[in-house]
């Protein structure tokens, strides 16, 4: 995708006149036409290609209502180490999978998150151990998981 992306951004590049708010939406909708919604990494190559600011490129998606932003993907993170696998890990893995109804190393069905699973992520004395993106989550439960999850979307 990157690399077509980059060449339809680059076909709003005007070096001469610089780009205006006109062009930039003309090219925010082109990208959603391509790809169904904008990906994060459009905003990244608009600002570099088209001498922008995410801030202008936010504001547009959130003026036009036909214009929708792709929704970050959060990652569970779950530890499967020797440790927390002492402590119940598996069930505890299948017990996510079976309540988020995903399985490890695929997205939830509303694709807001993806599972996956580290041997060991290095807080042993706390396991069950999860990150919830940058999130460190120690004795961890399914119950307790589902409300960090909740607080997150
Ligand atoms: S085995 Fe789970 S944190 Fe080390």
């Amino acid at each position: 995708m990157n690399d077509e992306l980059l060449r339809l951004i680059q076909g709003y590049r005007d070096d001469f006149l610089g780009v205006d708010q006109t062009t930039l939406i003309a090219c925010l909708k082109a990208i959603q036409s391509q790809y169904g919604e904008v990906p994060a990494e459009a905003i990244d190559m608009m600002v570099q290609e088209l001498n922008t600011t995410p801030g202008i490129l936010k504001s547009l998606i959130l003026r036009i209502p036909s214009l929708k932003m792709a929704s970050k993907v959060h990652t569970i993170l779950l530890c499967n180490g020797e440790r927390c696998s002492n402590r119940g890990a598996e069930a505890f893995i299948h017990s996510v999978e079976t309540t988020l109804k995903t399985r490890v190393g695929e997205k939830t069905p509303d694709g807001l998150f993806i599972l996956k699973t580290q041997r060991c992520l290095g807080r042993c004395a706390f396991g069950k151990n999860v990150n919830l993106d940058d999130q460190a989550l120690t004795e961890m439960t399914l119950e307790k998981l589902l409300v960090a999850i909740e607080h997150i979307k």
